[in-house]
């Protein structure tokens, strides 16, 4: 018997299960998937054993939990003669929080944002009194949506960065998926640690996981998290803390329209592919601290047309690393070859940037824009 695709049905279904609030049928597979760990521990060996008695064990406490047992994680009885009882490393933190470094000049492009982030993110911050005298609330969210790619992480860290802010990034998806009772405590020390921070920027990534439309996936999430995000979100005193919501999803699609009703994401902006001028500036950006020869920025941005940020200026696979590899290659040469002499560094030329476009092709394509295109007429309402 294949234990493992066992494991994985019986945990398919007891998240199911858990989605209908079926408490009893969510028990069945999670016991169920207890002992198919349990079985595949028993053939196991070192480490692996272990983490598998782990498993074991953070199943069957979940199920006693939705059996409505009073378990605890610390309370969770041995399973087996061997392994802790206590699983750590199985509860996820958000209190430890990123500081980035990156600042809004190291975003190219993206005016519409940066229009917002000016109006309702900076000037408040630096005109609160005048605000008042308007009557205007500084804050609410702002949901990104656009293809993969263009910077909508990267312009959430820039803002965090910007305003010397805590990041803490919270991938929608992952907390979702948690079993009942800990995206509920997970939210909570989120919040917690905003709290615990003078300003602080929360980023939702893959926020159509957080406002599905009704009729798709579970309702549950809009049933249960949703109002308990509101809550956390109107719970928070902005005389003693700034704390700054920004969502993203590539998906927009399938986000219902309450994701932008006053008091969740009040605006919603489209970061597209960067024009021409964004793209020369991402360029000439990456390599301003690299040794250049004679490289023609606005043809290498003319050329890179389609391309999107993280396929040009990305810090793994993009253009602007694969022309850089190929000049710290020829060095890596002359210093092996110069026995201890010195050597100048080899600069990035035209011809190293015509290798990266033959192997760097842009990975946004014709038909995903239609799609954003499409969605962006049907939706200018929001
Ligand atoms: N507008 C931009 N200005 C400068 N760098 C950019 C820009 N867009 C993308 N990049 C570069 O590409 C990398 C990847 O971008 P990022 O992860 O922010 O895209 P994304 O829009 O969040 O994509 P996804 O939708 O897949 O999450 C960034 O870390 C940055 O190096
Ligand atoms: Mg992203």
């Amino acid at each position: 018997m294949d234990y493992e695709r066992e494991r994985r049905m019986a945990e398919a279904h007891a998240k199911n299960a858990l989605a209908e609030s079926d408490w009893r049928m969510a028990g069945y597979h999670l016991f169920n998937a207890s002992r198919m760990t349990l079985r595949m521990a028993a053939t196991a060996e070192g480490r692996t054993k272990t983490s598998l008695i782990r498993l074991a064990e953070r199943y069957k406490a979940r199920g006693e939990q939705a059996l409505g047992k009073t378990a605890t994680r610390q309370g969770t009885p041995k399973v087996a003669g061997e392994g802790p009882a206590a699983a750590e490393g199985d509860k996820d933190t958000w209190a430890i929080a990123e500081r980035p470094n990156t600042r809004l000049a190291d975003v190219a492009g993206m005016n519409e944002m940066k229009d917002i982030i000016e109006t309702h993110i900076l000037m408040p911050m630096r005109h609160a009194d005048v605000y008042a005298q308007y009557g205007i609330q500084p804050g609410s969210g702002v949901l990104m949506y656009g293809p993969p790619g263009t910077g909508k992480t990267f312009v959430a860290r820039a803002i965090a960065g910007e305003v010397d802010a805590a990041f803490l990034p919270v991938e929608m998806k992952r907390v979702l998926s948690k079993w009942f009772g800990e995206t509920e405590q997970l939210l909570g020390e989120l919040f917690d640690a905003a709290r615990s921070n003078a300003r602080s920027v929360i980023f939702f990534d893959e926020a159509e996981a957080l406002f599905p439309k009704r009729s798709s996936t579970n309702s549950s999430v809009m049933a249960r998290v949703v109002p308990q995000l509101l809550q956390l979100i109107n719970g928070l005193d902005p005389t003693k803390n700034c704390t700054i919501l920004l969502g993203a999803t590539n998906r927009p699609w399938l986000m219902d329209e309450a994701a932008t009703r006053p008091g969740r994401f009040g605006r919603l902006v489209y970061v597209g592919p960067p024009d021409i001028e964004a793209r020369a500036y991402m360029l000439e950006h990456a390599m301003r601290d690299t040794p250049c020869d004679g490289l023609d920025f606005p043809a290498l941005a003319q050329r890179a047309d389609g391309y999107s940020g993280a396929d040009i200026a990305g810090e793994r696979d993009s253009l602007c690393i694969e022309a850089k590899l190929a000049a710290l290659k020829r060095t890596v040469r002359k210093v092996e070859n110069a026995n201890g002499g010195d050597v100048e560094p080899d600069p990035v030329t035209m011809a190293d940037f015509d290798a990266a476009f033959a192997r760097v092709p842009p990975s946004i394509k014709e038909q995903d824009l239609a799609q954003f295109t499409r969605f962006r007429e049907e939706h200018s309402r929001i």
